[in-house]
């Protein structure tokens, strides 16, 4: 099973991935947890190039680039080969992220995107995509009380405006939409024992959770 994790800043899917992943777990489930830009030694390193420094430190394109470059390392070291030994892999961001973030958000043309996921990924998809929706001042605000007291300070997308923000909502409701057989959107402001009981649910519904009963 490959399960993606997607939505604006602060919406807590960060939170559900990891519960998720503990209550595999502790089923027996095989699980890699891991994220996007990074979830490999080479794509961690793109990664921080990306979410620190000024907004302007990168040319639209340079970022797309730069977000497919981890991709490419993070999708042939940790998915592909995670995938294949039988593990679940949960993933805190992929390739939504990069149309709802560079496509909706500045811009880029989404058939250039899909043709870099195409040469990237292939013609494999998520099995299942949570799409976490939430206020975007509400999702900000979050966002930027858990970065207070960090050194390394990984808000270069959280500091760009409340625009572009609104843009990248609107744009996974979109990608949700278009994507209806594997996306589910999730409202992001109800208690997270509750949007982590609905996941099971979910799950439970597609006959992919390894056991029967929900409360377990
Ligand atoms: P995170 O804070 O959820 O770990 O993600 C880091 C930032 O990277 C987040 O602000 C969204 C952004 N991002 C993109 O702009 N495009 C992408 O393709 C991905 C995966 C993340």
């Amino acid at each position: 099973m490959f399960i993606t994790f997607e939505g604006g800043e602060g919406t807590g899917k960060s939170t559900q991935a990891l519960i998720l992943a503990e209550i595999l777990k502790k089923h027996d489930v095989k699980v890699v947890l891991t994220r996007e830009p990074g979830g490999s030694p080479g794509a961690e390193i793109i990664r921080n190039l990306l979410v620190t420094g000024s907004v302007d430190r990168w040319s639209t394109m340079s970022e797309v680039l730069l977000m497919y470059a981890a991709r490419a390392d993070h999708w042939q070291n940790t998915i592909q080969c995670a995938l294949a030994q039988g593990s679940w892999v949960l993933c805190d961001r992929f390739a939504d992220s990069t149309v709802a973030y560079q496509g909706y958000g500045r811009g880029v043309d989404q058939e250039f995107l899909q043709l870099l996921y195409k040469y990237i990924v292939g013609d494999v998809q998520p099995d299942c995509t949570f799409v976490f929706d939430l206020d975007v001042d509400e999702g900000l605000k979050r966002a930027t009380a858990r970065m207070e007291g960090n050194t390394v300070v990984e808000g270069r997308f959280e500091a760009m405006d409340i625009a572009f923000h609104k843009r990248i909502r609107a744009g996974f409701l979109e990608i949700a939409k278009k994507n209806s057989n594997r996306c589910t959107v999730l409202q992001a402001n109800a208690h997270p024992q509750e949007i982590h009981r609905k996941i099971l649910n979910i799950l439970h519904e597609k006959g992919v959770l390894p056991w029967n009963n929900l409360l377990a």
